[in-house]
């Protein structure tokens, strides 16, 4: 097992057998953690990367089994901002320091074409980096925001076991997923995606294929949490993911990935009091703070336990800051591009 780690940590290369017998094993997932740290260390140092997370619209036209904002959910309250909402709140996380927003919403076809690409446009003009992660759109869709200036674009693929994705997402094809991942590839984005942990009938072998994928595909940055089973949506019954599994298959992707951007992601938190800082210290190095105001910061429900909720924005920035800064890592002061090393 010690040798498996070694290999992943010099040559960044493991076959699917390998990366199952390491997601597996709780004995030594230590030294996993701790490999990955080093390679974090190494490749993309030791500045904890903060995007600031507006999330603008909880309406969805989707339905995805596992998701608190499938859109026959009739137990959360609906909003959506408007653009000049939107843009002032990347003005206010403008002034909080962060210099990239996130603008993250359910699949809302209220905002067309013209209103993301205003949105995106007016943002711009501010001088931060925009990613957005708005769902599954058309081609000229993403060529549209790319066009405005959009630098970033996550779309998490959530499981590559086709049945599974298209069981846990009815009336979603996992072809398309792929489609819209290569077309954002093709604009030149930087190209966040990820997986659920701990889905319903989700395997092992099956996080080995996801962590495959991540590469196959060149990912840029990957997001990866455990699975929250949710009261208002069809999933409430189910267990719900592991936080070490989570955290395992989180550290061979950096293994695997070594200077891509891995973020310590909220539902770790929700699962594990300390869970973003445990993934800052397991291979993460980026972290998304809410920069959303009032009540929007509550319904913006995708499982139970929301951290953060009654917290401001500011205060958030400065809780996040002395954590980083409490375990001898720094905040960024750039944007965060994925810098490629050639070595990986
Ligand atoms: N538990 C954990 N993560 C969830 N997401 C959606 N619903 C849940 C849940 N119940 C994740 C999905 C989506 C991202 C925005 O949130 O992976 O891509
Ligand atoms: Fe929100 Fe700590 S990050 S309270």
């Amino acid at each position: 097992m010690k040798e498996l780690i070694e290999k992943a940590e010099k040559t960044h290369q493991l076959s699917k057998a390998e990366i199952v017998l390491l997601l597996e094993n709780h004995e030594i997932q230590e030294e996993l953690f701790n490999a990955a740290d080093r390679v974090r260390k190494e490749y993309v140092g030791d500045e904890v990367q903060l995007r600031g997370l507006i999330e603008f619209s909880n309406i969805c036209k989707q339905k995805c089994l596992y998701c608190g904002l499938r859109a026959s959910n009739k137990n959360v309250n609906r909003y959506r901002l408007q653009p000049d909402e939107i843009i002032e709140l990347a003005r206010k996380a403008k002034g909080y320091g962060y210099k990239t927003v996130v603008l993250q919403s359910g699949e809302d076809d209220y905002y067309t074409v013209e209103k993301i690409t205003y949105i995106v446009t007016e943002i711009k003009k501010l001088e931060m980096a925009i990613t957005l992660s708005i769902g599954e759109k058309t081609y000229e869709e993403y060529k549209a925001y790319r066009d405005a200036g959009a630098d970033r674009y996550l779309l998490r693929i959530e499981t590559t076991d086709k049945r599974l994705y298209e069981d846990m997402d009815p009336g979603m094809n996992h072809e398309d997923r792929k489609r819209c991942l290569e077309d954002l590839k093709e604009f030149g984005y930087e190209v966040g995606t990820g997986c659920l942990v701990g889905l319903p009938g989700q395997t092992i072998e099956s996080l080995a294929d996801d962590i495959l994928f991540f590469k196959e595909i060149d990912a840029d940055m990957i997001g990866i949490g455990p699975f929250i089973p949710n009261n208002d949506t069809p999933l409430k019954h189910s267990k719900g993911g592991d936080f070490d599994l989570s955290l395992r298959v989180m550290a061979l992707t950096r293994l695997l990935l070594p200077d891509i951007n891995i973020p310590a992601t909220t539902a770790m938190e929700v699962i594990n009091p300390q869970g973003r800082i445990i993934a800052l210290k397991s291979g993460a190095n980026v972290v998304m703070p809410n920069v959303t105001e009032g009540e929007a910061r509550k319904w913006y429900a995708l499982y139970p336990g929301k951290i953060c909720v009654n917290d401001t924005p500011a205060h958030c920035r400065g809780c996040i800051t002395g954590k980083i800064k409490g375990i001898g890592r720094d905040v960024s002061e750039g944007f965060g591009f994925h810098k490629k090393n050639s070595e990986s």
